[in-house]
């Protein structure tokens, strides 16, 4: 059984979402494959290597199966082999696709009765697991595909090209979400007092995104930059690329949980050429997980 997910790209509000605040998040047309065979014992094969249950290299699926089988009261030994059109560890949901599209397929295999809401429950409840702190956004839309404002769980239609600039840094979602947490911890006032702000600049970038209002985008992405840069996830190298970004005219911004990964960009319909930068061009994605044909 062969299912696939997509991958995600957050236009604004990771991290403030966590403690509740609105965030954007579209579906991209990026996708995670994933193979599910009934076998006599776990194998799971990704670019990462070969292995069984492994928590350290495969945590996300490991954690899908054992929590499956807690919900089904049997022991499941899938081989299951992943391919995926996604970065790792690059802000692009490439581990809330993986989850979704092995859950999904486990379903499948298995012929378990459920709805696409438990392929969202188990997922998140993955995340959960592996990051000790999440919001859901990232299993919600590889789960269901298309551009949403959440936690109102408010779909819009949304369809301007995506820039990805990828840093080549890898940015582990867990320990950027410790990270925020830990700042937050030491000073909650003024933690708090950014999320509100950061809270403001997703609404506004939502009607932005809706009228097309590319001068608002970019002064909002910068806004936005400035406020992920002041709770400690940027870097140098995404400062950079941002800065270059905007010289070019193009809005700018991390997406996803940032320590690395990649800067996004809204293509404002500039003409500029961006040669100097490995440039990934997507577009919103309306469909979530669903079944593939082998070939
Ligand atoms: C990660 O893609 C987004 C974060 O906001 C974490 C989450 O929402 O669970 C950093």
């Amino acid at each position: 059984m062969l299912a696939s997910a997509p991958g995600k790209v957050i236009i604004s509000g990771e991290h403030s979402v966590v403690y509740g605040k609105h965030a954007i998040v579209t579906a991209i047309n990026l996708r995670c494959y994933v193979n599910v065979r009934k076998a006599n014992r776990v194998k799971i094969t990704s670019e990462l290597g070969e292995t069984g249950i492994d928590f350290e290299v495969h945590p996300y699926v490991s954690w899908a199966i054992k929590l499956m089988e807690k919900r089904v009261g049997k022991n499941l030994t899938p081989e299951i082999i992943i391919k995926s059109d996604l970065p790792v560890a690059s802000g692009l949901g490439s581990s809330a696709a993986v989850t979704v599209a092995t859950v999904y397929a486990l379903c499948k295999e298995y012929e378990l009765e459920f709805e696409l809401e438990d392929v969202y429950e188990i997922a998140k409840e993955v995340e959960l697991e592996v990051q000790g702190k999440a919001s859901g956004i990232d299993p919600f839309v590889s789960t269901y595909g298309g551009s949403w404002l959440m936690p109102e769980k408010e779909r819009f239609n949304f369809d301007s090209e995506i820039l990805l600039v990828d840093t080549e840094e890898k940015g582990v979602t867990a320990e950027m979400v410790r990270r925020v947490y830990d700042l937050r911890k030491k000073y909650p006032e003024l933690v708090d007092e950014i999320f509100d702000v950061m809270d403001i600049i997703t609404l506004k970038i939502k009607e932005a995104l809706e009228s097309k209002d590319y001068e608002s985008i970019f002064e909002l992405f910068r806004m936005n930059q400035s406020m992920l840069k002041a709770i400690g996830v940027s870097t140098e190298k995404i400062d950079k690329i941002t800065s270059k970004l905007e010289r070019l005219g193009y809005p700018a911004k991390i997406t996803g949980a940032g320590g690395g990964g990649c800067v996004l960009s809204i293509n404002p319909g500039k003409s500029k050429k961006l040669e100097e930068f490995k440039v990934i061009s997507t577009i919103p994605e309306t469909e979530g997980v669903r079944e593939e044909v082998v070939q």
